[in-house]
């Protein structure tokens, strides 16, 4: 078969849905550009928000990007009423947590369904794939780095976070990974299974 041409490998996620989960990170404006990145390529993408998340930037925004509604409340009414946090978990091809705070790894590491992400989360067997987004502090920190390996071990995948200029005023390793590299994992994680 002859090699996919760009415009083929521009659109290789159509037909999938990917739930994107922003929480309450300082680049969460990043995540802005995963949804135009993401919808490029084909994806249908539904943006899931934390309360802290939208602190940083507007549901406004990402329903724009995505155009689709944006869901933060479990509880919410929504057109078609049906369990909200069990409708969006069937509907996922790919989860992807970006950015990720340190309180959302702990929540899932927990075992938590305490907002609508992580009771999604639980109720889905669709791959997780995680990118954090933190001070280098919290990243490094014994109990961050034990959640991590206790959500790799149950499958969870991590776009590793890269070293750079934090919001603290430090250089450390806690940066986002550049979205190139999270569009890429997300490619790679959908083609393998
Ligand atoms: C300005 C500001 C920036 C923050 N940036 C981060 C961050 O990059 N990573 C992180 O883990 N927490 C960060 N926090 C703390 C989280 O917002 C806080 O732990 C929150 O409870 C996370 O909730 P969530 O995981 O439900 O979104 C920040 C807080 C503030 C006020």
């Amino acid at each position: 078969m002859a090699n996919p041409t760009k415009k083929q490998k521009q659109r290789s996620l159509k037909g999938r849905t990917i739930l994107l989960c922003i929480t309450g990170s300082i680049a969460a404006y990043r995540a802005c550009d995963l949804v135009r990145q993401l919808r490029a390529d084909g994806a249908n993408v539904i943006c899931l928000m934390t309360e802290a998340a939208k602190k940083f930037v507007t549901p406004l925004t990402f329903h724009s990007l995505s155009g689709n509604p944006v869901y933060a409340d479990p509880f919410s009414e929504h057109e078609d009423w049906s369990v909200l946090h069990t409708t969006l978990a069937d509907q996922a091809s790919l989860i992807l947590i970006a950015p990720a705070t340190a309180d959302i790894l702990a929540r899932l590491a927990g075992g938590f369904a305490s907002d609508l992400i992580t009771s999604v989360i639980l109720a889905s067997r669709a791959t997780v794939l995680i990118a954090p987004a933190m001070n280098d502090n919290m990243f490094e920190h014994p109990i961050t780095q034990e959640n991590i390996q206790k959500l790799r071990k149950i499958g969870y995948r991590f776009v590793e976070p890269i070293e750079g200029d934090l919001v603290c005023g430090r250089i450390g390793v806690g940066h986002i990974a550049d979205h190139t590299a999270v569009l890429e994992a997300v490619r790679k994680t959908l083609h393998a299974g």
